[in-house]
């Protein structure tokens, strides 16, 4: 891979940092308090193989949220869209990403779609899989050939300190499980789905497995169709719709690109036939999006036009 520091992203890097003041940490899961609000990365990695960067482009940080994309195209994969959608919707939601109220009220009951909390628990919960060990082997497996790097992992302590405070997630899943959304145990679906919320990378390997999404699904460097077309575009599609909840409108009316947030600051972007862009700044605003993060990109935009509409 030919990644190279970039001078015209470290401009606008420069221009989106002040912004990272007005937002604040993540505090519901207790280990993200620990991140540093004024960091921030970018990084763009073209269809070509080539990739640049800038900020604090070696910082790692966990994909909380962007992993519902992730969990998604794998499941999506492994046991097919039918028996996936008889269990979670399509639709946006004006809601609050850990929202309980539509579970209540949404006839048949089930979660509006697999980008908020609801919508992915029960996609982790179809994960297929012996027993916990070799589903969550199998799915970081998939997260390695993404990325490219077969030494992503989790990190446990963020694991722990989520997986100890998760009493609304547990609450969405008992919620389920009564009305017969998701089967199993709810113990064991909640170890999976922090899991795969606390692992690791930085901005560049979050770029990459980006692009393969850029690339209808196939590794831009191999050739390997790694997700197939249709499932990517599934995933893109639910992205623009609900990739940055209930502030989607909004983002695709100023950058309008296929992307997901997540609470530790992260925020993966697709510009199809393009390139995969990976940003990280971990200050929030009130709705769960990285503040300078969001900044960063419409400058992005504004600079290189990439708004798909
Ligand atoms: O389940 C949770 O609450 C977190 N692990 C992930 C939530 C998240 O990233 C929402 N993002 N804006």
């Amino acid at each position: 891979m030919t990644c190279q520091a970039s001078n015209e992203l470290e401009q606008l890097v420069l221009q989106a940092r002040p912004y990272s003041s007005q937002g604040k940490l993540a505090t519901y899961i207790p280990a993200l308090e620990k991140a540093n609000p004024s960091h921030l990365s970018v990084a763009i990695f073209h269809l070509d193989g080539t990739c640049t960067y800038a900020g604090d482009y070696k910082q790692r940080f966990s994909l909380q949220s962007i992993s519902k994309v992730l969990s998604l195209a794998y499941v999506l994969a492994r046991i097919g869209d039918e028996e996936v959608f008889q269990r979670v919707g399509m639709e946006p939601t004006g809601d609050p990403f850990n929202s309980i109220a539509k579970l209540e009220t949404t006839k048949p009951s089930k979660p509006l779609n697999p980008m908020i909390n609801a919508g992915a628990l029960v996609v982790t919960s179809l994960i297929p899989g012996a027993d916990l060990k070799e589903q969550w082997e199998d799915f970081l497996d998939f997260i390695r050939t993404l990325t490219g790097n077969p030494e992503i992992a989790y990190n446990k302590e963020l694991q722990e300190s989520e997986f100890s405070t998760s009493y609304l997630n547990r609450a969405l899943c008992f919620f389920m499980k009564q009305h017969g959304i998701i089967n199993g145990e709810v113990e064991k679906i909640m170890e999976l789905y922090t899991k795969q919320c606390s692992i690791e990378m930085n901005c560049l390997e979050l770029a990459q497995l980006g692009a393969v999404f850029a690339n209808n699904g196939r590794n831009p460097v191999s050739g390997e169709q790694i997700i197939p077309v249709q499932i990517a575009r599934i995933c893109k599609t639910f992205m623009v719709t609900c990739g940055m909840y209930n502030a989607s409108g909004e983002f695709a009316m100023k950058v309008g690109i296929p992307a997901k947030s997540g609470v530790s600051g992260g925020i993966l972007g697709v510009i199809p036939n393009r390139c995969g862009i990976g940003v990280f700044s971990p200050a929030l605003d009130e709705k769960g999006n990285s503040l300078a993060g969001w900044k960063l990109l419409e400058f992005m935009n504004e600079k290189y036009n990439f708004s798909i509409f």
